[in-house]
Order: structure tokens, then C-alpha cells, then sequence
């Protein structure tokens, strides 16, 4: 049988990337073997070409087959291995192909049943395919650049000698006081369970209740007044029910939390320098921007260019201008801009598409606007933060100073609303060695869409979830 010629060892075959990365000199006698699936079939007369891929890389790998050692059911989709030669091609569009010795067909796939066709899918069909969508060529290449964004994310704060941590999902507050929570509980103490309402706080499994965390931001803060520099990827859950192309109800968020820091345009200097870092490096660009007209890509490569600092306004000024535009356009916005009232998505989309033409730091909101942990700055009227606005997306990031003055952030827990006995621990961070500190959160979804051109955070994450869906 074919698998046994290929002696088992102890660590893993190479991948189709590492092969065509560094092919070893190849004779007649030197023989690779690699696994994947088919990504297409073309038989001719005297030979077979198949495109075979294992997910490594964007282009897979073409084999070349005699027609008579072609299994028939050799199909797109099927899964195989294959023993063969590789070889320089003499054909163009690749370097290297397989002169294939032997196939094993491991899984078949009926081509005439199989969802994933080689045309372009609408996008609909694909979500209603969640489960076979990594298998598009996109799909994939989104997959890997999330992979490869990360990587460079975390070999850029290593060397700034921050820590990785690791902070918790279930939680007993609402970090952003949004009012966006899900709550948990066990099966068992469920309005089903016929307990009354009353005694299902003494029943709670945790004795109080329980929500999925919407950032991970109060933890860090905890960690950061140790570790001094911290930053975590964390899954977030708010349950939004904004049917947008920037909104999930399960997301993942960077956060970065740090020490010893007094201005919060030294927190967006952090922002700047960690994201234009990321934008040096990703490597899926030509497959994911092939269908765009380039004025995105053009923003973005605007965005990464070292030396050229990103524009920030604050809350105050960005309201005159978009009070100015409102005044002086025909068209105008759909909500009238004003101090005090938040940006609207077109607001912040005007703002850096139309008046910046890139990435803008917006810095000291109201503080009616703004969570009670920002820190309060002497006017009296804003807090020490920032939103990041991207072209395209709208907010990518927010982050600010935090307030570490104990006796500001009780009176600013109150004015909040929000239950003191709740936030002992957190207060306490200020009685013990409070420093002052600042930190971010960036939707890593909305980064992947600026990056990738994919216009719907939905198609960014492999299994999105959003208000009424969640298929698998
Ligand atoms: O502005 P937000 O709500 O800030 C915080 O949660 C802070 N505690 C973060 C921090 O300072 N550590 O969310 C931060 C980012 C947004 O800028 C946005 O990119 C993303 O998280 N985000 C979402 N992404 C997808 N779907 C949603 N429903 C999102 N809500 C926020």
C-alpha cells in the first residue's frame, strides 16, 4: 500500500510553504511527499495537471499526472496524498511542481454536490456555509493573515518587554458600562428550573451574577500595577444588536495596559508605532485586495509610511470642523454634529476620509461620553483619551489615561451610576501604589478589514456571530 512506503517519522512532513520555500535540490531519485486537498483538475489527453493545496500557503502546488494513474475520483475537494518529484516547471505562473509517482485519494468529494464551486460564492451563501468557508482561497488567506498579524504583534511588544497575559472571560462587571453584557448562567438555574426570580440571585453559581467580558481592560490594570507592561488577545461579547459591517457579538480585542505613563498622546504614540509595525508585515495583500479599485489599498499604504505621523485633533476641534462642513455642504450629515454628543459612524468616517485623508487620533472626549475609569483632565468637562479613525472602518481603537487618583474615581463611580461595592478591587489598585497608567483596546476584526480590504467584519473571523446568528 502506497502509506507504507513512506517511512513514519518522528516529526511533521513539511508543508507545501516550506517545500516551495526552500525546494531541496531534486533528482530523479528524491522523492517528496505532502498531503492537502484539490483545488482544481484539468485532464488532458496525455497528462493530468491538479492543483494540490494543504492551507500553508495562497498558490498550493501543481502535480502533474499520467492519465492512466489518475484516479477517477481524483475531484476538487478530495483529499490526498501524494508521492512524487519536485521539479522545475517549465510552465509559467510557478516555479516548482510534482511529477506525481502516487495518489492516494483519502476523502472523496462529489463534485457535483460539493458547495464550495470554483466560481466566486456571494457572500450570503458562504455564511450560511460557515463551516466550509476556511476553504475558499480568501477565507484562507484571512485566516493567515490573522495568523501572521499576530505573530508580528507579539514579536513587537516582546521586544517593547511587555508580558502576555491572560485574563478572564467570565466576569462580575460591565468594564464599559454600555449596558451590553451577557449574562451566564448554568442550564440548571434557568427561568425553566421554576425557581423565582428572587431566588435566583441566592442560586447564581457564583453567588452573584455572571456576564462574558467586554474587554479585558480592569483585569490588565490589575496585572500592569505588577508587570508594569501588559497586553493581552482576548475573545469580547457584547450583545449589540447594530446590524453593521463593524459590529460582532463575539470579537477578539487586543489590549495593552501600561505603567508609568503621564500623557495620552504617549498611548497613542504606542498605537501608531504598533500599527504601522503590523502594516509592514503582512504578507496576503495580493490575494485579498485583487477585486478592489485601489483607493483603500492606497489609503493604507499612505498610513504605513514611516516618518509620516498620523493626525490628531481633539473631540472639540473635530466637532467645529464637522459643525463647518454640516453648515456649509448641501448635503450635510444625517445627525447634526454638536459638543457633547457622540460621533456617528458618518461623522468619524468624514472625518478621516474626507478631511484627513488617513488615520486620526481623536483625543479628550466629554466625559458624559466616555466610561468612568478615563482619566479626568483639569477643564473639568473631558477625560485623557482617544478613538483611532480609520478610512473606511471608523473607530479602530480606544484607549486613554486612567484616572489612578482614588478619590476621583470613587466620585467618578457614582456619577456613573454604578455600584461602589462592585469596584472595591478596582479602587483598591489606587490605595496600594497607584501609578498612573493607560492602555488600548483595538478591534482585531476591524484591523483585519482595514488591512484586508474585506469590507464586513463578519467575513474577517472564521465563525461570526452576530444578533440571530450563530450557525455552528
Ligand atoms: O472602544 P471600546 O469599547 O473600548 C474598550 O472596550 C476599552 N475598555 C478598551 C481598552 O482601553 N482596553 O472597544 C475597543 C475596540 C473598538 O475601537 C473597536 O475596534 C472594537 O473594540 N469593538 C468591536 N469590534 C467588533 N464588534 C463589536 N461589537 C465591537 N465593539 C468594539
Amino acid at each position: 500500500m502506497l502509506l507504507r512506503r513512506f517511512a513514519s517519522t518522528s516529526t511533521l512532513p513539511p508543508t507545501i510553504r516550506q517545500l516551495l520555500s526552500s525546494p531541496q535540490p531534486t533528482s530523479p531519485e528524491t522523492k517528496v511527499q505532502l498531503s492537502g486537498w484539490i483545488k482544481s483538475v484539468r485532464r488532458q489527453k496525455n497528462v493530468t495537471f491538479a492543483v494540490i493545496n494543504d492551507g500553508s500557503c495562497a498558490s498550493g502546488l501543481q502535480a502533474v499526472l499520467k492519465p492512466d494513474a489518475t484516479p477517477h475520483n481524483l475531484t476538487n475537494g478530495a483529499s490526498v496524498r501524494i508521492c512524487g518529484n519536485l521539479v522545475q516547471s517549465l510552465g509559467r505562473g510557478q516555479l516548482y511542481e510534482l511529477h506525481v509517482e502516487a495518489v492516494d485519494v483519502l476523502g472523496e468529494c462529489n463534485p457535483e454536490a460539493y458547495p464550495i464551486q470554483k466560481q466566486a460564492l456571494p457572500v450570503e451563501f458562504l455564511r450560511d456555509n460557515a463551516h466550509l468557508r476556511a476553504r475558499t482561497d480568501i477565507s484562507a488567506a484571512m485566516l493567515r493573515l490573522r495568523d501572521s498579524v499576530l505573530r508580528s504583534l507579539h514579536s513587537y511588544y516582546e521586544a517593547q518587554d511587555f508580558h502576555y497575559v491572560h485574563t478572564p472571560i467570565l466576569t462580575s462587571n460591565d468594564c464599559e458600562g454600555g449596558g451590553e453584557t451577557f449574562r451566564v448562567s448554568p442550564v440548571s438555574s434557568s427561568p425553566s428550573s421554576g425557581q423565582s426570580p428572587d431566588s435566583s440571585v441566592q442560586s447564581e453559581f457564583f453567588s452573584k451574577p455572571a456576564y462574558l467580558t467586554v474587554s479585558s481592560q480592569l483585569h490588565l490594570e490589575a496585572l500592569a500595577a505588577s508587570l508594569s507592561r501588559v497586553y493581552t488577545l482576548s475573545p469580547c461579547f457584547r450583545a449589540e444588536r447594530s446590524q453593521t459591517n463593524r459590529h460582532l457579538a463575539e470579537f477578539w480585542m487586543l489590549e495593552a495596559e501600561w505603567a508609568f505613563i503621564d500623557h495620552v498622546g504617549d498611548v497613542c504614540h504606542v498605537v501608531e508605532e504598533t500599527l504601522k509595525n503590523i502594516l509592514r508585515c503582512q504578507s496576503e495583500n495580493a490575494l485579498l485586495w485583487k477585486d478592489g479599485d485601489g483607493t483603500k489599498l492606497r489609503s493604507l499604504e499612505h498610513a504605513s509610511r514611516p516618518g509620516v505621523p498620523w493626525t490628531r485633533m481633539s473631540y472639540t476641534d473635530a466637532v467645529k470642523e464637522l459643525q463647518k462642513y454640516h453648515a456649509s455642504s448641501r448635503v450635510g450629515f444625517e445627525f447634526e454634529p454638536a459638543w457633547g454628543r457622540a460621533l456617528q459612524s458618518e461623522h468619524e468616517r468624514w472625518l478621516s476620509e474626507q478631511l484627513v485623508g488617513g488615520p486620526v487620533f481623536v483625543t479628550d472626549y466629554p466625559s458624559s461620553l466616555k466610561p468612568f475609569y478615563m482619566r479626568a483632565n483639569d477643564d473639568g468637562q473631558t477625560v485623557a483619551c482617544f478613538d483611532l479613525l480609520v478610512p473606511f472602518i471608523g473607530e479602530l481603537v480606544g484607549g486613554s489615561l486612567r484616572e489612578e487618583r482614588s478619590s476621583h474615581l470613587v466620585e467618578a463611580i457614582q456619577r456613573h451610576g454604578l455600584k461602589e461595592e462592585e469596584y472595591g478591587w478596582y479602587v483598591d489598585l489606587r490605595k496600594y501604589g497607584s501609578t498612573p497608567h493607560g492602555g488600548y483596546g483595538l478591534g482585531f476584526e476591524r484591523l483585519i478589514s482595514w488591512m484586508s480590504g474585506i469590507e464586513n467584519v463578519r467575513e474577517c473571523i472564521a465563525m461570526p456571530r452576530w444578533a440571530k446568528r450563530m450557525l455552528l
